[in-house]
């Protein structure tokens, strides 16, 4: 049986965000190589997107390419990017259907040419659709969003255009990559990696995190489910005492 029954469906997470790891290990543990890991990748993301659109998650966001992703060899990087656009040009329909809308983060300028139009396109043709906010993380550093952040406030200051007094969290949201990002209630990593590898440091003060051993393109919607029970079975107390929730 399916353990979407036992959700409470008032008290999802409004955002849920996933550091996708392990498409590699798959592929090397089934003797295959790695673009197959990162294309059967792209199969479970298809899953976790139209499962997060039907059950009325509001906010999902993926890390699908860190700043520090372009390091990795030359051919992969390639591969992941047509994977991306290849996937863009196929599951459009599919967002427009499930009425998902989608976003990006990250320093979309070093993008090859190609896959920003391709994005740019998505991104216009979905921009009506509120059931689900589908946000990519790509070309993303958070320490480098919040540079950014801190650079482009201080200018502000230099110009007299807002003081330092009146810099508060919204102030800092309203000049990240999109400020339209709530904060993130669940924190999902495959693999079996315990580490945040620079994924939405600000956003994530309060998120519950869920390490899953299962590598990425085994992931499926009953495990996203088990992610959603564990997170509904935690008491989030905001630095507040068990007493005071009640
Ligand atoms: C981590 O696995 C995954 C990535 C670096 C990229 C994520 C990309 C996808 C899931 C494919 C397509 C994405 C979209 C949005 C269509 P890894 O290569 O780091 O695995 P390893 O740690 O086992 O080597």
């Amino acid at each position: 049986m399916s353990l979407l029954s036992e959700i409470n469906t008032d008290q999802l997470p409004n955002h849920i965000a996933i550091i996708m790891d392990g498409n590699g290990r798959w592929a090397k543990s089934k003797g295959l190589l790695r673009s197959i890991g990162h294309q059967n990748g792209a199969k479970t993301v298809k899953e976790i997107v139209e499962t997060c659109a039907k059950i009325n998650v509001k906010y999902l966001t993926l890390y699908a390419f860190s700043t520090e992703n372009w390091n990795r060899p030359k051919l992969e990087v390639e591969l992941l990017m047509k994977l991306l656009i290849s996937s863009l040009k196929k599951e459009v329909k599919t967002l427009q259907k499930n009425n998902i809308k989608l976003s990006t983060i990250g320093n979309l300028n070093s993008l090859p040419t190609k896959v920003a139009k391709e994005l740019k396109d998505v991104i216009e043709k979905t921009k009506d659709n509120n059931r689900l906010t589908l946000t990519l993380a790509l070309s993303y550093g958070s320490q480098e969003e919040l540079i950014k952040t801190i650079k482009e406030i201080s200018l502000k200051v230099k110009n007299n255009l807002i003081s330092p007094e009146n810099i508060d969290k919204s102030v800092i949201n309203n000049h990240l990559y999109d400020h339209y990002l709530p904060d993130v209630d669940l924190l999902i990593r495959t693999s079996g990696e315990q580490r945040i590898s620079n994924f939405l440091l600000w956003e994530i003060a309060y998120a519950e995190l869920f390490f899953s051993d299962i590598l990425w393109p085994d992931f499926n919607k009953e495990n996203l489910f088990e992610a959603i029970l564990n997170y509904q079975n935690r008491e989030r107390r905001f630095g507040k005492t068990s007493d005071q929730l009640k």
